[in-house]
């Protein structure tokens, strides 16, 4: 083997040994290669969400579902306490609730003294975006002392939307892309997202 080969395919060998299997180059200033990557904001994000953890209520439909995970620091194992947490997303209709006093669909949590967080919601519609569906998303704003505050979103793995949405189908968007997990012996759905802050 050549100086030349060698090199390029002792690069690969690190490339692929990376803890978190990311395929994008630590960015500039992240200690780790686990960074969560940058999405919209959209045109539905509303303030002071109610600081909740079930999003759910009597007569809403849809199946039930959690989402959790963990916020860690840039190198990718030290968790976060006290990050605020904020999501949104539209109702089984496509819906979002842009002017209620109930926040539908909407709420906000601080993580606790393990970084972990966590929101019971139901499995989203989709809304037009010009002719093309949007996939299913869950927006997130993510903000913590000392650190880059991350707005972002999730996609759920198979959703047919995405190989054409224009955020979507970013290469950047492919690991907030996420399984549905059947987690336990009575049904119960779950979606785990661990979040990778920048630090200032
Ligand atoms: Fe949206």
């Amino acid at each position: 083997m050549d100086r030349k080969k060698f090199i390029v395919s002792s690069g690969m060998a690190v490339f692929a040994m990376s803890t978190f299997g990311r395929a994008i180059k630590s960015p500039e200033g992240f200690k780790g290669d686990c960074e969560t990557t940058k999405d919209i904001l959209g045109p539905f994000y509303r303030e002071n969400a109610p600081k909740r953890q079930d999003l759910t209520y009597d007569g809403l439909k849809g199946v039930r579902f959690q989402i959790k995970g963990t916020v860690f620091t840039d190198d990718c194992t030290t968790p976060i306490k006290d990050t605020l947490v904020e999501i949104w997303h539209c109702n089984s209709d496509g819906d979002y609730d842009n002017k209620s006093n109930e926040y539908r669909q909407r709420a906000s949590w601080a993580t606790n003294k393990k970084g972990v967080y966590g929101f019971k919601t139901i499995l989203l519609g989709k809304y037009l975006n010009g002719r093309l569906y949007r996939p299913a998303h869950v927006h997130f704003r993510v903000t913590a002392p000392g650190h880059k505050e991350l707005i972002s979103q999730i996609y759920f793995a198979g959703d047919p939307h995405i190989t054409e949405d224009p955020w979507a189908s970013q290469k950047k968007a492919e690991h907030r892309i996420l399984q549905i997990i059947p987690e336990d012996t009575k049904g119960s759905l779950v979606v785990n997202f661990d979040i990778y802050l920048g630090t200032e």
